[in-house]
């Protein structure tokens, strides 16, 4: 594999970062629990352990710790803010609160070291109250800031190195350097790993797990499930059936897009279930979001449960579970289905010998880059996220076949007209929203009264923190012109300027 580094969680904001930063070195990483097994950490192939920052000072009472044989599995550990101050302890030094406290933006100079190779006096993130006041036997300091004379030390005889400042965040300048410094220089790694190369082994990983077994999926037309059916598609080819639920509730032409696809183009079974009737059924009248979404979410499961049913003699079930979807269950804990998943978190009950999770090790921007591998082409890797309910999160209040004909010739416009704006990539989500509100207004010279659409085009990197996007007022007049002019009973457009927090990027 070309070795891996064991990222160990001391419960830090920023862990998750770290195993990103590893990876995007050129390293596999792993977030692991520090309840770790020495196994587990070992692995086949161990080459560097990362103890990350957390919120506990080494001192308190049940401040988080590690097991002391983490410091001698014979490979360089790296501390990063309390995990050097902890290695700090245990190798017999001196931590206590910094006379001043350093928060955000530092300059820090760096001392002639492998770690710092290349960097000079550059900016960090500091975020401490304690600091590493004095170093054990062996240690020397190898960086400093004002206030704060131990910014990062060594003891390069046993390979241990801790840093005070966050490395793995983007304000740190060369912060990504002092990640490759660590693994190529102090881990001895050449640093090859990517998502893509690794597309052969896991292919391989899928035929071992399943031999002559067969496979059942849910393909949502997502990336996530996408990538992962193709995968498992050219491990064991026609032993693979998925299911393909149109609930009514999709985009326009969606459904046809996605059979064409995968289905015509890519040659995988799929079986299209037209479960609209159903599903509109059920919601109709309904207008509260929370309850639109648990109707959507047990249907979904019912059609599927029917369909594994009819189908019988499948041995595995696939999930597209992705690595942030296994952290957020319990760093590197076992994966939990979760409720909110795209497909509508399948049950894990209903008659499988095992479920196949082939991307739980990656993060979603390599879940891209390994579906452009397996040739999957760019617009399907790049499509926007597309929530599990689909466009009954985006009609507020009660849905109707004619709103949701309205939403998706609106929805269909602003796609267009954002591809011929070039900002597809630019934008995180980009859609309309039904608002339900009519309005007043004047068209060929005659009294109108119908209906507005809202327009929500937002930026992110995550979907946690969200801005609106900034869209040039050319294309929001030529996307609103578009509206108005071509779907009949829309006569207003507004655009949404509200961020997340403390709006949601959903109106629902
Ligand atoms: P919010 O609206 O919570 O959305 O800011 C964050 C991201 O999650 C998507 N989203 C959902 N995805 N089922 C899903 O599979 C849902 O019920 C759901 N609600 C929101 C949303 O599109 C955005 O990407």
């Amino acid at each position: 594999m070309g070795g891996r580094v064991v990222v160990l969680d001391f419960g830090g904001q920023y862990n998750q970062l770290i195993a990103r930063r590893v990876r995007e070195a050129g390293v596999y990483s792993e977030l692991l629990p520090r309840s770790a097994s020495r196994e587990r950490i070992l692995g086949d192939e161990l080459s560097g352990v990362i103890l990350s920052g957390g919120p506990d000072s080494v001192y308190e009472e049940n401040a988080m710790t590690c097991p002391d044989w983490v410091f001698e599995l014979g490979v360089p550990v790296l501390g990063i803010c309390y995990g050097m101050q902890y290695m700090a302890k245990v190798f017999g030094g001196e931590i206590g609160s910094a006379a001043i406290g350093e928060y955000g933006r530092t300059n820090a100079v760096y001392a002639d070291h492998a770690l710092f190779e290349g960097m000079d006096e550059r900016v960090v993130w500091m975020n401490h109250n304690d600091s590493v006041l004095r170093m054990g036997d062996g240690f020397r300091s190898i960086a400093y800031t004002a206030h704060c004379p131990i910014a990062a030390f060594a003891n390069d005889e046993k390979r241990l190195y801790g840093i005070q400042f966050h490395a793995e965040v983007e304000h740190t300048e060369d912060g990504k350097r002092v990640f490759s410094n660590f693994l190529r220089g102090i881990c001895g790694l050449a640093c090859d790993w990517s998502p893509s190369n690794i597309a052969e082994d896991m292919i391989e990983e899928v035929r071992a797990q399943v031999g002559d077994g067969k496979v059942l999926a849910a393909l949502s037309g997502g990336v996530d499930s996408s990538v992962a059916a193709v995968l498992v598609h050219r491990a064991i080819g026609d032993r693979l059936t998925c299911i393909f639920v149109d609930h009514g509730l999709l985009r326009l032409n969606e459904a046809e897009e996605v059979m064409a696809f995968y289905g015509e183009s890519l040659g995988l079974n799929i079986i299209k279930v037209d479960a609209q009737e159903r599903f509109l059924s059920k919601l109709e009248g309904v207008s509260d979001p929370e309850a639109k979404r648990k109707i959507i979410g047990e249907e979904f499961v019912r059609v599927f449960e029917e369909q594994a049913e009819r189908l019988t003699g499948f041995d595995y079930l696939l999930q597209g579970t992705i690595y942030p979807d296994v952290i957020e269950s319990g760093s590197g804990g076992s994966a939990v289905i979760k409720s909110h998943h795209n497909v509508g978190g399948l049950p894990e009950d209903i008659g499988f010998v095992g479920i196949i999770e082939p991307l739980r090790s990656l993060f979603k921007d390599e879940v891209r880059e390994l579906g452009l591998s397996l040739d999957i082409p760019p617009q399907l890797v790049w499509r926007q996220p597309f929530p599990g309910p689909g466009l009954a999160i985006r009609v507020i209040g009660d849905i109707t076949r004619e709103k949701l004909d309205i939403l998706r010739r609106t929805d269909y416009i602003l796609r267009r007209e954002v591809r011929a704006a070039g900002l597809e990539r630019v934008l995180w989500q980009y859609f309309t929203v039904f608002t339900g509100i009519r309005s007043v207004g004047v068209m060929g010279d005659r009294r109108t009264y119908d209906y507005a659409i809202g327009v929500r085009a937002v930026t992110s990197s995550d979907a946690m923190s969200v801005d609106w996007a900034e869209i040039p007022f050319p294309v929001l007049k030529r996307i609103s012109d578009c509206i108005i002019a071509e779907v009949d009973h829309v006569n207003r457009v507004v655009y949404d300027i509200t961020s997340k927090p403390p709006g949601t990027v959903e109106w629902e």
